[in-house]
């Protein structure tokens, strides 16, 4: 990633800045259930405010495919920034047009205001010239603080950065540095920590890991499709069956490059819904991995130990069971302990990881946990991130 224009590089003050964030969050009931979207935006929310600009929030919420979909308004979302800020937001029902144009002329210096959901309109998504053209008409500078969104190439993450004067947000700069200084200049040896569900949902992560990392450790059900590639005897367990020749070719691709794959020693397995820790030659026919056990934490952490970057994306097990949560809980744990004590610079992020170190207390231990999924994901895969690309290009 090259260098990224910031806030300290923009006078916002008595200017409409177009402000792209990622509000998008859960509701029930017409209700925000869950917060931290919201909060980790506010800084530069607040920043914009205080040095005087007129602040024109963009966001998007849900999939409504181009249609005005009444459930996924933002409007309890602007509510929800209001509280969390104690300030005003004015909510326009529309993304472009009068509503929009008018909400906007009625703010002054300091104020807030919300713009209705992008993806009400076809041109959001798409990344139409048009819809790109009247969104960048209602302002005078852009900033883009939406990590999270930047693998879209959509108007708002893309376009924008084109059409104005643009830079980051404080959030998006925090994102792209910790998450640069672990996966685009790391200090090595890295290890990389990969878990979840299927191989065939993070092929191509776990192909560029294979090829980047010096270590990679593969837990979750995953770890299953690749023991079985091996001919260990994993039981009942979940696992992709027409995944093993890319299990085999992935290690093949890091013995090839003198990169190192750690798979489990050990098990946790489900015995009568109960679960049994186990050696990896002794699970049954019918039984069912769902952790990966203590030998295997104890052995990944002294890996860790040797290491000065770790990079974990995905629970090691089924970290919701009861019972089935302590290869997450422990590594976590463990991983948190040696960043603290400053061995190691530690990064987390993508799909269920922020909420399975929630689970296991570990968020304030690592050094950065990013609240982007999908974003994370296609970084861990090597892949440019559109919306980066655009702003570095502005
Ligand atoms: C996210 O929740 O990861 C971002 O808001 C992107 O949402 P999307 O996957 O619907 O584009």
């Amino acid at each position: 990633m090259g260098t990224l224009r910031t806030l300290d590089d923009i006078s916002p003050a008595g200017r409409r800045v177009l402000l792209r964030l990622d509000l998008n969050v859960p509701i029930d009931g017409g209700r925000v259930t869950g917060s931290e979207r919201i909060e980790r935006s506010l800084a530069t929310v607040r920043e914009l405010a205080d040095t005087g600009a007129r602040t024109i929030i963009l966001a998007h919420l849900g999939r409504p495919r181009g249609r005005h979909d009444p459930s996924l308004s933002l409007a309890p979302v602007a509510a929800a920034v209001a509280d969390a800020l104690g300030r005003p937001v004015a909510f326009a029902t529309d993304t472009i047009g009068d509503d929009a144009a008018d909400t906007i002329a009625s703010t002054g210096p300091g104020d807030i205001a919300m713009l209705e959901n992008l993806r009400f309109h076809p041109g959001e998504e798409a990344d139409d010239p048009d819809f790109a053209r009247a969104l960048g008409a209602l302002g005078d500078i852009y900033v883009n603080d939406a990590f999270s969104v930047s693998h879209r190439a959509h108007a708002s993450v893309t376009s924008l950065a084109r059409l104005l004067p643009s830079c980051a947000g404080r959030l998006m700069e925090e994102e792209v540095s910790a998450i640069a200084r672990a996966l685009s200049h790391p200090a090595r040896p890295v290890a990389a920590v990969v878990g979840g569900a299927k191989v065939s949902t993070k092929l191509a992560i776990l192909d560029h890991l294979s090829r980047w990392a010096d270590h990679l450790v593969v837990g979750g059900a995953m770890a299953n499709t690749f023991l079985a590639a091996q001919g260990t005897g994993i039981g009942a367990s979940l696992h992709e069956a027409d995944m093993t020749g890319n299990a085999e070719r992935i290690m093949r691709s890091a013995r090839d490059r003198g990169h190192v794959i750690h798979l489990p020693v050990d098990a946790v397995v489900e015995e009568d819904g109960r679960p049994v820790s186990c050696g990896l030659d002794a699970i049954g026919r019918e039984a069912r991995i769902l952790d990966v056990g203590p030998l295997t934490v104890a052995a990944v952490s002294r890996l860790v130990e040797g290491c000065r970057t770790v990079v974990w994306n995905g629970p090691m097990g089924m970290f919701e069971r009861d019972g089935f949560d302590s290869g997450t809980v422990d590594l976590a744990l463990a991983i948190a302990d040696l960043t603290q004590s400053g061995s190691v610079f530690s990064v987390a992020g993508g799909g269920d990881t922020a909420a399975a170190l929630t689970h296991a207390g570990a968020t304030d231990g690592f050094s950065y946990v990013s609240t982007a999924g999908g974003a994370f994901l296609q970084w861990l895969e090597g892949t440019p991130l559109p919306g980066l690309v655009a702003l570095e290009a502005a």
